[in-house]
Formats: structure tokens, C-alpha cells, sequence
């Protein structure tokens, strides 16, 4: 089989690193890739926002499958576009993409089929909205309707800060678009974990849990970033709770955007908040996590293609996945000043050294080849992911190797995994 990967960030990193393990396959692309994914696929110069110039790469390569990594090309109907021409591609639909790509929607669909989640209200009025922040009183939580790259999502302790939240979205308009409707929402407090699962739009495949680590520095302190690091899988989703999140969650959401009349197929995430009333979702994504994807996927024991074949031919329920017992663990090695402003073409050191080691992989991000150098070119620079019998020995090693791998301005969190080393006591 000849395949496509969409993208160029850790995700997409793990995604090659499977796929080439698979003997059903031939060739791997990637578009755009990075400096890691090129010493595993053929990286071709097409940006994740040039859906045509992409559609027409897999019609002139004759690609067999396309899996797209990121959400803005499905918001944008990627899948669509492949589909008209009879290409064949993982991913949801641009309707069905809403799920992620209009937080409303997704609020929507929730209540309609009694997905527990937090209470809410739409506003396309920014004075509406301040008048009901002033009833409820805080901590609240206002959300940008649209997609914006993570930042849309601001938490509010005091009035004032959630005043000049809806002022930032629906004046100051700092998210454009997606700032059209804003929502006002509950605040929950718990722990988090993310359950993904593959669905052809009828069944679900869920995946080992995965936690993330948003802040950008340890103890959850500072700003939100794409992620600083994961682990899976999550021991507070004990089984019984997995069961719960998918019949409660995964299912109903999956049968009601059918039965709206918006199939969906691909990786559906829950972003899942476990609140002293169980576990409530904070938003649905319509693609693998970046980094819990660094986590779940080396977890697969079975062959990726035949579960991405059978979601894009509608036959999931025939299908099964095996899983590695233990834990993967993924540190994300980001850019000086990141999630702010930062510098590129920094040169790497230390990644030689860790070719070669078992059950372990550097999954690259931001980084480019520069004249035979890897030099840095993005915030998340490298994702240094392993795995073992149990989360402290894939701790260890992990942090052994991020150890030896300097670039000026490195920076990560040293407390990846730590809420769950009380599970190992
Ligand atoms: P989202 O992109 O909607 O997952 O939000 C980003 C982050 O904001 C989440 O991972 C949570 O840490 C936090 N968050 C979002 N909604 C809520 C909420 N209702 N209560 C508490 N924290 C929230
Ligand atoms: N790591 C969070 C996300 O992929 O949305």
C-alpha cells in the first residue's frame, strides 16, 4: 500500500513510525513532515492548508490511503475533497468535523443525547453575556465557539477577568471568526484524562486513556500550550470507568451525529474532566491527540492499517486491537519562550546518541534538516517518548534521555506522569 500522512508535528511523527512497521506497506509520504519523519518517509513540500495541491499529490501518486493528523484540514473538508474524487482517506467530513470545529455544536449535541458535560450558554452578544457572567459569578469558563489553535479556552477566576474575556473574543475579536458566538460555562474541578477511539460512524475501537499535560510549566502553572508531555495509560480511567465513557459518551455521541445526519468516521478524542459526579467532557476533537498520540500509539500491539481500512470501509465491528501491558510516557522538549514568541533554526545536540534504544523513540516536532544539521523550527520541538512494565520505569527512562539532549533556550515540564505515580505506590 502506498500511503499519505497529512501533517508535521509529533502526531504525525508516531503515525509514520506505525505505519512503517506495517508489512502491508510499501511507501509512506509525508506532507510537509519534519526532519525525524524524513529519515522514515518521503517528506513532499505541500502545506496541511493546500487541500487541492494535496488531493492531486494522492490521485498523481495513486495513493491507496490518506490519514490526516491535524483538525484544520478536516475542519476544512479534506475529506470531502478526497472523497469526490474517489480517494480514500481517514478522517471525518467537514459536518461531521464540527464536532471539534464549533464548540456550540458539539455543546448541542450533548445535550441533545445526554452526554454528561458542564452547563452552558450560547451568546452572540457580548452584553448578553457579561449581564449572565454577573449573574452566575465565577470561577467560569469562556470559550471561543471556533477553533483557535488551543487558545480559545480562558478560565476565570474573578468577574473582571471573565469580562475581559468575552471582551477579547467578541470585540477585540482576537480569534476572528471563531469568536462569532462564545460560550459561558460552568467550571469543573477534577483531574483530567482523554479517551480516543476509532469509529466508522456506527461502532467505536476505543483506545488504552491517555493523559496530557497542558501548562507549560510544572504543578499545572502557566499558560496553555498545545501539551508539554503524556502518558497512557491513564489509571484513574479504571476499566469500569472506560466502560462508562463508552456507553455514556463515546456511543451516544457517535449514533447521534448519525442519527443527525452527520456520520462520522476516524479517531473521535473525549477530553474528559472527572468530577466528583463522574466524568463530565470538556470538548471532543476529531483526530488523534498530539502528544497523547505519542503515548497510545506505541501501546498498539496490532497493525494499524487493517483498523484504518476497516474505519474508512465502514467494517470496525469486525476488527479488534491488542495492546501492549504497561505504560508509554512522551516529555515534550520545547523552544525557548514557547507558548510566546521564539527562535528557530537553533541547532539540536544529543540525538545520535539515542538511536537505537529499546522500546523508545524521539518523535520529532518543530525541527528541520539544515545542511545535514537538525536545528529547531517550531514551539514543541521533540516529543522523547518510552515505554515499560510500568510508569515509573518509563519515566526513568525518559528523563534519563531528555537529559541528553541539549538546544539553547530547552525547556520542558519534570513532572510529566506524576499525578499517577500514586497508582504505583
Ligand atoms: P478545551 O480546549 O475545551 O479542552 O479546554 C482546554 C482546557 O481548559 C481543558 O483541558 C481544561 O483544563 C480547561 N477547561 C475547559 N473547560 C473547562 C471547564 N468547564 N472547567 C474547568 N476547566 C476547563
Ligand atoms: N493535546 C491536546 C490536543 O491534541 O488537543
Amino acid at each position: 500500500m502506498r500511503i499519505l500522512v497529512v501533517g508535521g508535528g509529533g502526531r504525525e511523527h508516531t503515525l509514520v513510525w506505525k505505519l512503517k512497521q506495517s508489512p502491508l506497506v510499501d511507501k509512506i509520504y509525508c506532507a510537509p513532515g519534519n526532519a525525524g519523519i524524513a529519515e522514515d518517509a518521503e517528506c513532499v513540500p505541500i502545506s496541511v492548508e493546500d487541500l487541492q495541491g494535496l488531493a492531486d499529490f494522492a490521485e498523481k501518486q495513486k495513493i491507496d490511503l490518506t490519514v490526516v493528523g491535524p483538525e484544520d484540514p478536516l475542519a476544512r473538508g479534506i475529506v470531502d475533497l478526497f472523497q469526490e474524487k474517489g480517494l480514500k482517506i481517514f478522517g471525518p467530513n467537514k459536518q461531521a468535523a464540527q464536532l471539534e470545529g464549533s464548540k456550540v455544536f458539539a455543546k448541542e449535541l450533548m445535550v441533545k443525547y445526554n452526554i454528561p458535560t458542564a452547563e452552558y450558554r450560547t451568546f452572540t452578544s457580548p452584553e448578553e453575556a457579561e449581564q449572565y457572567i454577573k449573574k452566575i459569578g465565577t470561577p467560569v469558563v469562556i470559550k471561543a465557539e471556533g477553533l483557535a489553535a488551543g487558545k480559545g479556552v480562558i478560565i476565570c477566576e474573578e468577574e473582571e477577568e471573565a469580562l475581559l474575556a468575552v471582551k477579547k473574543i467578541m470585540i477585540d475579536r482576537a480569534f476572528g471568526d471563531a469568536g462569532n458566538r462564545l460560550i459561558v460555562e460552568e467550571f469543573m474541578r477534577g483531574e483530567e484524562a482523554s479517551i480516543l477511539a476509532f469509529t466508522d460512524g456506527e461502532s467505536i475501537l476505543a483506545m488504552v486513556s491517555s493523559q496530557d499535560h497542558k501548562p507549560v510549566y510544572d504543578g499545572d502553572r502557566g499558560p496553555n500550550t498545545g501539551g508539554m508531555g503524556a502518558y497512557a495509560p491513564a489509571p484513574l480511567v479504571t476499566p469500569e470507568i472506560a466502560q462508562y465513557v463508552e456507553e455514556k459518551i463515546l456511543i451516544p455521541a457517535v449514533q447521534g451525529l448519525k442519527a443527525d445526519g452527520h456520520p462520522y468516521s476516524g479517531v473521535i478524542y473525549a477530553g474528559l474532566m472527572f468530577t466528583e459526579k463522574g466524568p463530565k467532557v470538556l470538548e471532543f476533537n476529531c483526530r488523534f491527540g498530539d502528544p497523547e498520540a505519542q503515548v497510545v500509539i506505541p501501546l498498539l500491539k496490532s497493525d494499524l492499517i487493517p483498523i484504518l481500512q476497516a474505519v474508512v470501509e465502514g467494517r470496525l465491528s469486525e476488527v479488534k486491537a491488542q495492546w501492549h501491558e504497561g505504560s508509554a510516557v512522551c516529555v515534550v522538549m520545547a523552544s525557548g519562550g514557547y507558548p510566546g514568541p521564539y527562535q528557530k533554526g537553533v541547532v539540536i545536540h544529543g540525538l545520535e546518541k539515542q538511536k537505537g534504544k529499546e522500546n523508545f523513540v524521539v518523535f520529532h516536532a518543530g525541527t528541520k534538516d539544515q545542511k545535514g544539521q537538525i536545528v529547531t523550527n517550531g514551539g514543541r520541538v521533540l516529543g522523547v517518548t518510552g515505554w515499560a512494565e510500568n510508569l515509573p520505569e518509563a519515566l526513568k527512562k525518559v528523563y534519563e534521555a531528555v537529559e541528553s539532549i541539549e538546544f539553547d533556550g530547552a525547556h520542558y515540564r519534570k513532572d510529566i506522569g506524576q499525578k499517577a505515580l500514586r497508582f504505583f505506590e
